[in-house]
């Protein structure tokens, strides 16, 4: 299928995603007063959220990123694969993944699992988007910017078929 950027639906501004940003941000700040958490970013679609987020962070943190890949098109393959792993040693560290959406939890229950296994001191979740009527999770997401519906949606890091990344906004794709 192929999206004509002028069908793109806005969900979410630029103006509300930079506050929800920021208010996340100074949450995880008060939270690790005294310590240096290392943020794990999950490729690509977290890379704009985790470079926003760290930057409006009022403690000193480390970042380190992990690639998988899951999504062809607007589906999931179920299954996940790593393809890049962390070059940090996080054992004994404070961990928070950064995530870019949580549709299914497919691709965070991996990678907490994966992550776990170097036994870090704790590890903890943030994601932009959540679409709780999908996923299937048994363990707690710690902030969630955005809750939304269960549509496909693309920008501020997330694409369909690579693009659209580099929209500022949340949109939804159109004709639905
Ligand atoms: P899950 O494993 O089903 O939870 O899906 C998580 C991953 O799938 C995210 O990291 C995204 O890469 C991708 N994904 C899921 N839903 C969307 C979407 O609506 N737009 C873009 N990417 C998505």
């Amino acid at each position: 299928m192929v999206v004509d950027r002028e069908k793109l639906i806005q969900i979410i501004s630029e103006k509300s995603i930079m506050e929800r940003v920021h208010q996340i941000a100074d949450d995880i700040s008060n939270q690790y007063k005294s310590e240096v958490p290392i943020l794990i970013g999950i490729l690509n679609g977290s890379f704009i959220f985790a470079s926003d987020l760290v930057r409006a962070m009022k403690i000193d943190c480390e970042i380190d990123f992990i690639k998988v890949s899951s999504y062809s098109g607007t589906k999931s393959k179920g299954t996940v694969h790593l393809k890049k792993d962390i070059s940090a040693d996080i054992t004994d560290r404070h961990v928070i993944i950064v995530e870019d959406i949580i549709d299914s939890g497919l691709t965070i229950r991996f990678i907490r699992e994966r992550l776990l296994d170097a036994q870090p001191k704790s590890v903890s979740i943030v994601t932009l988007l959540m679409k709780p009527e999908l996923v299937e999770i048994d363990f707690d997401v710690n902030w969630v910017g955005f809750e939304i519906p269960p549509h496909y949606v693309v920008g501020y890091g997330l694409d369909y078929d690579q693009k659209f990344r580099n929209l500022r906004g949340i949109f939804r794709l159109g004709g639905k």
